[in-house]
């Protein structure tokens, strides 16, 4: 129902090569604006954290960016689990987050259950590979209790890269 947003608001889904999995990332972000009641993807920071401007949209672009560029320059990673994990590390934050008296706040869900969390529970619904179910709920705090593989470690790092220089900014 939301697949033309999401593509409108994610064409990179478009460079994954594999059929099914390029499918899998669309079903798993359309679950997550249906089950957090968004009907769209603009105006949603991508943090609570910090006071920002960055919205959840360019956030996860611009993480997908940069472990697309990084991992083009190693040669050593799968691109098209890169691409998925990096598109879908914070689509938990649809469920996480809600809308209360026109500001965007921690839902009563995600005071219970982190993003990292909720988005691998969604990616493995839609039936997404484990290595990127494991990027997903490692690629924040969560990631400290487990062995990190090296999609995870790099989607990690992306994200923290646009964390901490968005942060370093203030
Ligand atoms: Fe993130």
């Amino acid at each position: 129902m939301y697949r033309e947003k999401i593509l409108e608001a994610f064409p990179e889904i478009m460079n994954i090569k594999d059929d099914e999995l390029r499918d899998k990332v669309v079903k798993t972000w359309e679950m997550a604006m249906e089950r957090g009641g968004w009907t769209d993807l603009k105006g949603i920071p991508y943090t609570l954290v910090i006071e920002t401007n960055r919205e959840f949209v360019e956030h996860t672009k611009m993480v997908t960016r940069t472990a697309i560029g990084a991992a083009e320059a190693r040669g050593d990673l799968d691109i098209d689990l890169v691409i998925a994990a990096a598109l879908l590390h914070d689509v938990g934050k649809l469920l996480e987050f809600t809308v209360k008296d026109g500001k965007v706040v921690k839902s009563d869900y995600g005071k219970m259950i982190r993003h990292p969390v909720s988005g691998a529970i969604l990616a493995s619904e839609a039936g997404l590979p484990d290595e990127v179910v494991h990027a997903i709920v490692a690629h924040s705090k969560e990631g400290e209790a487990v062995k990190r593989t090296p999609l995870a470690v790099l989607i990690h790092h992306a994200d923290f890269i646009d964390f901490e220089i968005d942060k370093a900014r203030k």
